[in-house]
């Protein structure tokens, strides 16, 4: 499935950035990238009416962000409040959920209520699946403070809740009406949460647009480093492939399927070490790495550049190793990949730098592939870089 190769954009280290606007028949809205975004009224301007205010956070990032979210806000609506989930991938699910019906029905919030997610892709998910069933429908904005919300999550609209049976099994397409992006936010992120999105960043770069993954590779330093120019031009470039890919396909019923490059491994990875082992970018960094291998060896893309992609996994801190599951296991995770169709794995792989394509590939290769690129510590789990 090709994908256009766009020129790559000038590095932007402006502190506002151009918005990047996302077309799709679920809505049109804009991605507002920069820094100081959060306590600036202009980010809020020109939002749907609403009386009530809702943001939705968890008490760690709304002690760092929510008061000034809070205060930028108020001009606009008659009445802001706040509900403050438990923070972890394990309390994105029913009870937390319920949580937010409550607090809106409880303060008889109507149905032109704005909620905003003020988080990570947890809150994100969350917030916008309560958005999209709350009285059949309100608008929600999305705030993302980690750098995977930012490149990934809080764009194109998939919400979803875990069931104990399947992660985002419940969910909805329902975007949002802007996304506001500050750059301020990853200043307090943990090292291991940016490394983790910069695997979301990676992605990007052998799936759509080779002079991305080049841009990557001169400036990796620097995002290590969390400066903020970079960390801007990788969010807006970011964010710009990832408009363009949901503009033109919304549903994933075809090119969409290319934003889960390494995420048919990575998934298996995560929950085959039990969700929350591995961070979902650590499994996407090492599922990239597989993918890549594996378009070699079936003669997609060249071995060089594998290579390539595997090198810059390991300079960002991304594991590299897969665990050593049983072959057996290995297939079980990946059936229940959402790109399996009647039992039958689809990998998206690497066909030409910067294009990719969604293809089956023989079990026995596969799992060459796995133990070619696997490191079992006696308990089976690779020690992380
Ligand atoms: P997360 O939301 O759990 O955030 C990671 C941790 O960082 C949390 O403890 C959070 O409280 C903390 N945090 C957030 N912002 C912070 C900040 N600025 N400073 C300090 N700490 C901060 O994890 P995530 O990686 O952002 O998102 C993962 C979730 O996103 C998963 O549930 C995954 O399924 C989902 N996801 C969704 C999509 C989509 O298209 N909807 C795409 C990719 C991932
Ligand atoms: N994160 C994959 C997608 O949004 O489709």
């Amino acid at each position: 499935m090709p994908a256009p190769t766009p020129a790559v954009e000038p590095v932007s280290t402006d502190a506002r950035a151009t918005p990047v606007q996302v077309d799709t028949p679920g809505g049109r809205y804009e991605i507002r990238i920069g820094s100081g975004l959060i306590g600036t009224a202009e980010s809020w301007s020109g939002l749907p009416r609403a009386a009530d205010a809702v943001i939705v956070s968890n008490p760690a990032i709304w002690s760092l962000y929510g008061p000034a979210l809070a205060a930028a806000i108020a001009p606009q609506h008659r009445r802001v409040t706040q509900v403050l989930l438990p923070d972890g991938e394990q309390h994105k699910d029913w009870p937390s959920l319920q949580r937010i019906y409550d607090h809106l029905l409880g303060a008889g919030c109507d149905r032109k209520t704005l909620l905003y997610a003020l988080g990570g892709g947890v809150v994100g998910d969350i917030t916008g699946f309560a958005a999209a069933t709350y009285m059949r429908g309100v608008p929600f904005v999305q705030v993302p403070t980690t750098l995977l919300a930012q490149v990934d999550s809080s764009v194109g609209g998939k919400t979803a809740i875990n069931h104990p049976l399947g992660k985002n099994m419940i969910g909805a397409f329902y975007q949002p009406v802007r996304v506001v992006c500050d750059s301020d936010t990853l200043s307090s992120l943990p090292r291991r949460e940016l490394v983790a999105g910069l695997a979301e960043v990676i992605k990007y770069g052998p799936i759509y647009d080779d002079g991305f993954l080049g841009w990557i590779e001169a400036h990796l330093d620097a995002l290590l480093a969390g400066e903020p120019g970079a960390l801007a031009h990788a969010v807006q470039r970011s964010c710009e492939i990832k408009a363009a890919v949901v503009g033109a396909d919304e549903r994933e019923s075809g090119l969409r399927a290319i934003l889960n490059f390494g995420h048919t491994f990575g998934h298996a990875i995560e929950a085959g070490l039990g969700f929350g082992t591995w961070l979902h970018g650590e499994a996407v960094g090492c599922g990239m790495v597989l993918a890549s291998r594996l378009s070699a060896e079936l003669g997609l893309a060249s071995a060089s550049y594998a290579e390539r992609i595997e090198r810059v996994v390991a300079r960002a801190g991304l594991p590299t190793r897969a665990p050593a599951f049983a072959g057996e296991r290995w297939l079980e995770l990946m059936r229940h990949d959402k790109k399996a169709e009647a039992g039958e794995i689809r990998f998206v792989l690497v066909e030409a730098p910067g294009r990719a394509t969604v293809r089956p590939a023989p079990d026995a290769l596969v799992l060459d592939v796995i133990r070619r690129h696997s490191e079992a510590t006696p308990a089976g789990v690779p020690a992380r870089p």
